[in-house]
């Protein structure tokens, strides 16, 4: 696209609605935060920068929004007071080169927006001409909430009314704003001085440039779309579950199109950023965070929990009631049941019995636990880390291995705590 491009995100509003002292945009989603998914749907039109609009919660707002935009030119400018949307524009534009062909602005707290979307909406500016603005709008059942679309009566946009300052007629209206806008930077750098607060909420909005370019007589091209979610703007917890639900599916459809067998995708999580190889297995109410990868030829679940750092090596299961933290788990080996895998890696065909606790916290500091290659570790064993059981190990069922235990290859150890079953073996204290 253009060189001249600037996607402005607003995202100042502390986010009263939420009833949370978190920044709005900080909540998560899959795994990240609220603006990491905006900011993503900004870099697919890789415009020259990105200006975020931050207010409550700055310092943290723009951390977040740093670390999601990587090397892309990322512009914070701080709107303090927050006095409406205008306003945010305003801050921004204070950053805007003059010279700027094209302002797209999005809103922090619409998440689901396709890029297909924003790509429809600049092919929609880009045809209607120069000084022309175009927006998304979407005619939906429950408009509540929304800022309405006035059309006049040859059926072009005339404004846009928030529900605040709108007529009882207006607001049956069933076209929402969608919030999202591509300016003509131009008009935009004329316009957004003019902006009022005379409404309702005493605050300058956004949504006023659409009428104030109609009435000079600039062309504005909405461009309507039809999946409701793309509409959803998260303003409550309620619309933030909603949010996630939507979200995760499209992660889900993703890594079934690749071939991940997931039984019922309505129990699954899986978080964003995670690599799954085909011909893996998941079943029901399994929980995947950021930070995962699985193998191909994998079983996982039901009822697993796999946290940031867990590594499946391929044809590796793990089954019911097992968590893994930053763990390893090598091909061909499993833990069906009952068990804790923390700072533990695990060798190939390697069987974790029913049960089994890596013990890796010591009430200050994680420790690492290596399981070879073979290994028959027996119902009910704890392994005190840090610790080491070497290939062909065996532990019997209920054993303590504690920290002082030194296995060798091949040895079987039982017992609480473990001590060795059978004569020295030549190869010990290796
Ligand atoms: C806004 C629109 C409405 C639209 C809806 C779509 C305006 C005036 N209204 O309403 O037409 O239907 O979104 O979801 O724009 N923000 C700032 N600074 C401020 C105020 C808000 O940066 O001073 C940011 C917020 O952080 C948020 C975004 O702008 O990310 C939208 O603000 P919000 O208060 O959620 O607007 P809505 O009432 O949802
Ligand atoms: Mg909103």
């Amino acid at each position: 696209m253009g060189s001249s491009t600037t996607v402005v995100i607003l995202a100042a509003g502390k986010g009263t609605r939420m009833r949370s002292t978190m920044p709005k945009v900080l909540h998560p989603l899959c795994g990240r935060p609220m603006i990491a998914w905006v900011i993503d749907l900004a870099r697919t039109l890789d415009p020259e920068r990105i200006v975020l609009v931050t207010g409550y919660g700055a310092e943290q707002v723009a951390e977040a929004a740093r670390a999601a935009a990587g090397d892309h030119a990322l512009e914070c400018v701080v709107q303090e007071p927050q006095h409406g949307t205008g306003h945010a524009m305003q801050v921004a534009q204070t950053v805007v080169p003059e010279g700027t062909e094209r302002v797209v602005v999005l809103y922090g707290d619409m998440p689901l927006l396709c890029p297909s979307s924003l790509e429809a909406l600049l092919a929609a500016q880009g045809e209607a001409g120069a000084g022309s603005t175009a927006m998304l709008t979407m005619r939906v059942a429950e408009p509540h909430g929304y800022g309405r679309i006035v059309r006049d009566a040859a059926g072009g946009v005339s404004s846009i009314v928030e529900e605040k300052d709108a007529s009882l007629e207006q607001r049956a209206i069933d076209e929402i704003n969608l919030g999202v806008y591509a300016f003509d930077g131009a008009a935009l750098r004329a316009d957004l001085p003019n902006l009022s607060n005379d409404n309702a909420q005493e605050e300058y909005y956004i949504t006023d440039l659409v009428g104030m370019a109609v009435g000079a007589g600039r062309t504005v091209a909405p461009v309507v779309l039809t999946d409701r979610a793309e509409a959803r703007g998260v303003n409550s917890m309620a619309e933030l579950a909603e949010a996630r639900t939507t979200l995760q599916m499209r992660i889900l459809e993703e890594h079934m199109a690749n071939g991940v067998l997931i039984e019922d995708p309505a129990t699954t999580f899986v978080e964003h950023g995670v690599e799954i190889g085909a011909g893996t297995h998941i079943l029901p109410c399994t929980v995947i965070h950021s930070g995962v990868t699985i193998g191909a030829g994998c079983e996982v679940g039901p009822f697993t929990h796999l946290r940031v750092g867990t590594v499946l090596a391929d044809a590796a299961e793990v089954g019911n009631f097992t968590e893994c933290k930053q763990s390893h788990i090598g091909e061909g080996s499993k833990a069906k049941h009952l068990s804790y895998l923390g700072n533990t890696n695990v060798g190939k065909k390697t069987n974790i019995g029913a049960g089994t606790i890596f013990a890796n916290y010591d009430g200050k500091k994680k420790h690492t636990t290596d399981v070879g290659d073979g290994v028959f570790v027996g119902s009910g064993t704890i392994i005190v880390a840090p610790n080491r059981l070497p290939d062909g190990t065996t532990t019997g069922a209920g054993a303590v291995v504690t920290r002082t235990a030194k296995l060798a290859p091949g040895e079987t150890w039982i017992g609480l705590p473990a001590r060795r079953l059978g004569p020295p073996s030549p190869g010990k204290n290796d």
